[in-house]
Order: C-alpha cells, then structure tokens, then sequence
C-alpha cells in the first residue's frame, strides 16, 4: 500500500532524552551540523519584546551552551540589549533545513559575566574586534562612507596594541525553562517532544506535530 506509515518501526531520539541534561541534544545536533558543513551551524533566531510590547527578533550565534543555558555575543547598547535589560523573556530557534531539524528555546537572558565576554573577545579576528568598536549598534548612521572613517580611525588607535573589549560589548546567557525539539518526518507525521522546568526538574511531553 502507497500511503500507509510503518509507524512501528520508527525509533525516535526523543525516547532517550536524558532530562538530567535537556540540551545535550541540541548540542549533538549543533555538532552534526558543523560535521556536515553546514552554513552558519549555530545561528539562531532569537525574539525578544521592547517595553510597549512590540515584539522583534533578529539572528545571532549561539556560542554557548552548558546543560541548562545559551549564550551569545552582542552589541549591550542594542535595540535587543535594551528589551533584555528592560526585563524582556526570550524565545529563540534553530533551525537545520537539510536535517529536517528544528529547535526551540525560551527563557530569560542575564548579562554575562564579563570574565567570558573578554576571554571569546580576546579570540576574535583583529578587524572584527575594530569592527565592534566602530559600531553603535542599531543607532542611526548617516553613511556607510561614515561607518568606515570610524573604522579606520580605531584601526589606527590600536595600531600598536592588544585590542581591549568594548565597555559596551558584552554577551547574555539565557537560563533555558522550555524546549521544543523538532523532527521533520514523512507525511507531515513529524515528531516533537516539549522539555520543561518545573522548579529544578525537568519533565517531557510529546506533541501533535
Ligand atoms: C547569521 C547571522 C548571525 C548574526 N549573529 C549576530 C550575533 O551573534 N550578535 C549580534 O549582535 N548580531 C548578530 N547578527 C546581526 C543581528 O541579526 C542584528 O542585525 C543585530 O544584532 C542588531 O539587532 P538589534 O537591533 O535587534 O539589537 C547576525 C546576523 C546574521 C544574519
């Protein structure tokens, strides 16, 4: 028969989902995408809502990740930056099209400390060390012609000299309290299963897809 689903002998990862570490499979995932070459492995699109309620979101890398938090690397004088501080949540995805893979994240986001801000800065190419020092992230710039005069001007400052982090550069962790992890199946049938923190336990509930 054409269009009938063999369901039985479907294993899904999900069974073996150790809640003691929710995101170890986001990160495997992580890996096997980086594994297979793919373009921008740890991009995720990351929501947050400003203090009238509009919502906004953007992509950011996600370069960090432990068995309860996130992390990712930003301007702290951003439009994103500023809904964080004003108390907004998060809620972010990842996404692995040629994996069929989808993975969702909320939670709230805390400064980082700035220990691990300056030890992924200090690892940074020189240029895009002067490039976080040439950007007023999400302010208003009169010309690119401007953007690169600025450029240059912090190029010749720190001609001679080891680049210090930016005051205003810095990075959030996102305590992570709920995941959706998200495997694209056959007919639609997809497979999705809910983590989420109740106090510090764990618990996980299959979804509809
Ligand atoms: C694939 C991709 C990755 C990005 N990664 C970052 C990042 O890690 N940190 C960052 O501040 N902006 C990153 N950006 C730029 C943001 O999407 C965004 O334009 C910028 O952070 C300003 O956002 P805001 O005005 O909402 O604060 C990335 C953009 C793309 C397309």
């Amino acid at each position: 028969m054409a269009d009938t689903i063999e369901s039985e002998i479907y294993v899904s990862p999900f069974d073996s989902i150790d809640l003691i570490n929710p995101l170890e499979l986001l990160s495997k995932w992580v890996d096997e995408a980086k594994e297979l070459g793919l373009p921008e492995p740890d991009a995720m699109n990351l929501a947050t809502v400003d203090k009238d309620g509009n919502p906004h979101n953007r992509m950011v890398l996600m370069r960090h990740i432990n068995d309860s938090e996130i992390g990712f690397f930003t301007n702290l004088e951003s439009s994103k930056a500023n809904d964080i501080f004003n108390g907004s949540r998060t809620s972010s995805t990842l996404w692995w099209p040629q994996l069929s893979r989808q993975v969702r994240l909320e939670g709230m986001a805390q400064e980082m400390s700035r220990k691990m801000v300056d030890s992924y800065f200090a690892q940074r190419p020189r240029n895009s060390k002067i490039a976080a020092w040439s950007s007023k992230q999400s302010s208003q710039l009169e010309s690119m012609d401007k953007l690169h005069q600025v450029f240059d001007g912090f190029s010749q400052k720190f001609a001679a000299d080891t680049i210090p982090t930016p005051p205003f550069w810095g990075g959030f962790i996102i305590n992570v309290e709920k995941i959706e992890y998200w495997l694209g199946r056959e007919f639609r049938l997809h497979d999705r299963i809910v983590l989420s923190k109740h106090g510090d336990a764990w618990a996980k509930h299959r979804i509809y897809p």
